[in-house]
């Protein structure tokens, strides 16, 4: 096996459909290695939201902040990220800061021993020496995947071995993107408003206006506009869109298979019951969406032959104007994992409905959630939470006891 070809020493393991992989990456009821989308399931994405919105509700006191920082001040985490990112990175970190994580960082590998050759598995194993977690963001599919396999045979043999986390692989997956995201929806579709009293709520008047509506992810139509066949991100969605009950996703991209959702992930939401459409303009489909998802053109991945494509490319068709903001429902979310290039101008960001600031904020909460959950205390939280705090909090952590 040479650096680069990490994949051999794992194939058998790799190559076995998505489900068959899952055990191999939960330790009991917990999750050891967070790899896929599809290892959350609807009762983990609760526990995940309500743990969020305790850290949340904790960390707004110093006392609060002090208990958190002293939960995991005994563990070290390496981010590992030799691919580009701003948010991920920096809000994984923030989160090893809210729970006492010490954090150390590899972001370009020339600077490291991969450099001189080292197999990038070897440096994995390396960092397992001195760290406790290892979160990963990394232009090749399946590495982190092949690492999660790596650390369980180290197990196996009695070696020391820390969980992994997928922040991000190739075009592939990008989990924890998803786990803000659904948090987002979550929050957002409870309706609640600052000014919400007990006779006048937000959701009473949005009622009013669309008689259907009901709060919560079920029965909801998701569009997701832009790159959805490059984008990580729209995968890692959709996977745990498919978890609620009669959604139906609206997929709106440019005609060029490339751009366009991938057979494997359609085959997967047609068998998970989703009513699937597909649209090239978001002008024709924006006013029926009670969620928007905006990417950005992924031209990292473009060859020369796209790059014919993208110079006759009629971009206007897949970005959100003011004008097709005014046709869109008054609840409707708009997210974006960001960066964001021209696809949404910034005089959306004054919308109210703009949560894509927001979002990003959310990504720090819910890591700290996993992490929280990787390293089992969770429960304290819970606990803490219970202790001090006499009523719910503010959002989505409601009756869900320490776990
Ligand atoms: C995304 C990613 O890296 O996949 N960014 C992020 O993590 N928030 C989306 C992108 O790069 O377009």
């Amino acid at each position: 096996m040479n650096g680069s070809d990490f994949s051999s020493q794992f194939e058998g393991r790799l190559a076995r459909p998505v489900l068959a992989k899952i055990p191999d990456f939960a330790r009991q009821e917990r999750l050891k290695h967070v790899i896929f989308a599809q290892q959350f399931d609807r009762d983990l994405l609760d526990h995940f939201s309500a743990t969020a919105s305790m850290i949340r509700e904790i960390s707004r006191t110093r006392p609060g902040q002090d208990f958190l920082t002293g939960l995991l001040s005994h563990k070290r985490a390496m981010l590992y990220f030799t691919q580009p990112s701003t948010r991920t990175f920096l809000s994984f970190m923030a989160a090893c800061q809210i729970l006492g994580i010490t954090c150390n960082e590899i972001r370009d590998p020339s600077l490291s021993s991969e450099y001189k050759g080292e197999s990038p598995l070897d440096s994995m194993r390396m960092f397992s020496s001195y760290f406790d977690v290892i979160i990963m963001r990394t232009p090749q599919a399946k590495f982190a995947e092949s690492c999660a396999y790596l650390m369980n045979d180290l197990d196996k043999m009695g070696k020391r071995s820390v969980p992994i986390v997928n922040a991000g692989s190739g075009a592939d997956e990008h989990p924890t993107q998803a786990l803000l995201d659904i948090y987002t929806l979550q929050r957002t579709f409870e309706f609640t408003a600052k000014t919400d009293t007990s006779k006048a709520t937000r959701f009473d008047q949005l009622q009013r206006k669309y008689p259907t509506l009901s709060k919560g992810l079920d029965g909801k139509v998701y569009g997701f506009c832009g790159d959805v066949g490059r984008g990580r991100t729209v995968r890692s969605l959709t996977t745990l869109l498919a978890l609620w009950k009669n959604v139906s996703m609206v997929f709106i991209y440019p005609d060029y298979p490339k751009l366009a959702p991938y057979a494997d992930m359609l085959a997967r939401l047609e068998d998970a019951g989703i009513a699937i459409s597909h649209a090239h303009s978001l002008d024709q489909v924006a006013a029926q969406l009670d969620m928007l998802y905006m990417t950005r053109i992924q031209h990292e991945h473009d060859t020369p032959e796209d790059r014919a494509f993208f110079e006759t490319f009629d971009k206007s068709k897949f970005t959100l104007t003011p004008e097709i903001l005014a046709t869109m429902r008054d609840y409707c979310p708009i997210l974006h994992p960001f960066p964001r290039n021209e696809e949404i101008p910034f005089e959306i960001d004054s919308d109210n409905r703009a949560m894509y600031f927001r979002q990003a904020r959310n990504g720090m909460w819910i890591r700290a959630a996993l992490l929280a959950h990787i390293f089992d205390v969770d429960g304290k939280i819970g606990s803490y939470y219970l202790r001090n705090y006499a009523s719910a909090p503010t959002s989505s952590a409601t009756a869900v006891p320490p776990r």
